[in-house]
């Protein structure tokens, strides 16, 4: 039976790259995009990094403008939350009342922030940021405080940080772990970001757990008062401590959700005609050459967003394939431009070029003697080489990677033309 109606639920980055890709590939039936917030479908990078910095208009985040929609004939139904599923039927109800019947329904509902579960953890003050309006309260205050103090030493908060002393503020960061970024970098990429960080005149608290959000004898925040007792005072306090999958809405209609709205390697969910994908979605991690990471994987990139969009797009419209792109993930902090290729978390040997001269790092990580992933700062060639040998699954042994002057380029460059030559 030929398809003539897709529901997309959520209309960020990976619900629209899902409509943009399925228009692409030739599908002409009717698409409706429903998405939560009011407005055009945005970026998100850029809310932690150039918005927080210049007065730019909030219009040009838009991931398309109005324009595309038209042409595309694809129905955005802004400022609307799908309310429950009904899968019998094959349709979903709005919060506003409304019914929308689907062929196939593709869930690309993101991530919510996790709440600091300390007293004051709710004080209405507090900042955080996912979402457009919650950047324009950041940057608003960041222009007229003096202080700032930083829960949870992450992307957010090492990108907020990075802002907010450009602007002149005392920085904070307290994180719960021994070093920054620990959910996504290797020791040797968290010990340089922080002697960036601290170079730069960020204060650093690792290791340390946050009691309570202080406030002043009027109920107005204070600052922090860490697990040991200590205030750090501080005129505002953000939270970044990580994000919750939005997968409430499929648990409700019987879907499987663990960590996320579980689907296959193809990206469906048990329930043949829905797809989940994104920072929403549980999947089993592909096999880049050195065996597959077992059970299954949630990723929170703009590149998982697009890519994953791209697949869904195609196993809808045709005989369904794995999702088997290399992950890929980048952070602008001060003058490092880290990049991320492969998936470095859990790798069981890791080994470390920097030059300091240049302010380059090269982390290359190896799990089971398989290269794994590579981190750079400031070393885009490094980056691309892996991601383009990841693709093609190739991998140098570690004793090659540890003799000097070794480059990945080179080594990539020489595998190919003996691939080439027989
Ligand atoms: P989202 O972009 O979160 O979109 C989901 C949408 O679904 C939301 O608009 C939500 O309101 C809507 N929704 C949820 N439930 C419903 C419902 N029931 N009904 C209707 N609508 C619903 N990644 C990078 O790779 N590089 C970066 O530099 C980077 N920087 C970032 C900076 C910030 C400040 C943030 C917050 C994220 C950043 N990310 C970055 C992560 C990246 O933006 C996300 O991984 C990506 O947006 C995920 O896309 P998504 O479509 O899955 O989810
Ligand atoms: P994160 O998971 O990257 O970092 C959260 C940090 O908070 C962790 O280091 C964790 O150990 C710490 N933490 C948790 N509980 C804590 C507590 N009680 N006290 C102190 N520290 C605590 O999540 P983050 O930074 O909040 O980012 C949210 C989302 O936005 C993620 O999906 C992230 O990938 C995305 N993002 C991505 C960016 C990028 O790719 N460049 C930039 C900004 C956001």
């Amino acid at each position: 039976m030929a398809l003539s109606e897709i529901v997309i639920v959520g209309a960020g980055q990976a619900g629209l790259q899902t409509a943009a890709s399925l228009r692409q590939f030739g599908y002409e039936g009717r698409i409706r995009l429903v998405g939560e917030e009011k407005g055009l479908p945005y970026q998100r990078p850029p809310l932690s990094k150039a918005f927080l910095k210049a007065d730019s208009d909030p219009e040009s985040l838009a991931l398309r403008n109005r324009d595309f929609f038209e042409k595309q004939k694809i129905e955005l139904l802004d400022g609307e939350r799908v309310a429950s599923i009904d899968r019998q039927a094959g349709a979903v109800e709005l919060a506003s009342g409304g019914r929308l019947d689907y062929d196939r329904l593709v869930l690309a509902t993101g991530a919510r922030n996790r709440a600091l579960p300390v007293p004051g953890g709710d004080h209405p003050d507090l900042l955080e940021l996912r979402s457009l309006d919650h950047a324009l309260a950041v940057r608003d205050r960041l222009g007229s405080a003096g202080s700032i103090a930083i829960v949870g030493g992450g992307y957010i908060g090492l990108e907020i940080a990075a802002t907010a002393r450009g602007r002149g503020l005392d920085v904070t960061v307290v994180e719960a772990m021994d070093r920054l970024m620990p959910r996504t970098a290797s020791p040797a990429l968290s010990a340089h970001v922080e002697g960036v960080h601290r170079g730069h005149g960020v204060g650093l608290r690792l290791g340390e757990g946050v009691a309570r959000i202080a406030t002043d004898g009027e109920g107005r925040i204070a600052g922090v008062e860490t697990a040991a007792g200590g205030l750090i005072a501080a005129e505002l306090v953000l939270v970044g401590i990580g994000i919750l999958p939005n997968d409430a809405l499929a648990a409700a209609a019987g879907l499987e959700t663990d960590n996320g709205i579980v689907v296959d390697s193809c990206l469906r969910t048990a329930d043949p005609s829905i797809f989940a994908l994104g920072d929403c979605a549980a999947f089993p991690a592909p096999d880049f050459g050195g065996g597959a990471l077992p059970g299954r994987i949630r990723l929170e990139s703009v590149q998982n967003a697009v890519d994953q969009a791209k697949c869904v797009a195609r196993n809808i419209l045709a005989e369904p394939a794995p999702y088997s792109e290399v992950p890929w993930f980048w952070s602008d902090q001060f003058d490092m431009k880290i990049q991320i290729a492969g998936l470095t978390a859990g790798s069981d040997r890791q080994i470390a070029r920097l030059d300091e001269e240049k302010g380059r790092l090269t982390v290359y990580c190896f799990r089971d003697g398989h290269l794994a992933g590579v981190e750079t700062v400031s070393n885009p060639g490094d980056h691309m080489a892996c991601r383009r040998l990841m693709a093609e699954r190739l991998s140098p042994q570690p004793a090659e990677v540890e003799a000097a002057g070794f480059s990945l380029k080179t080594w990539l460059q020489a595998m190919r033309g003996r691939a080439g030559g027989g």
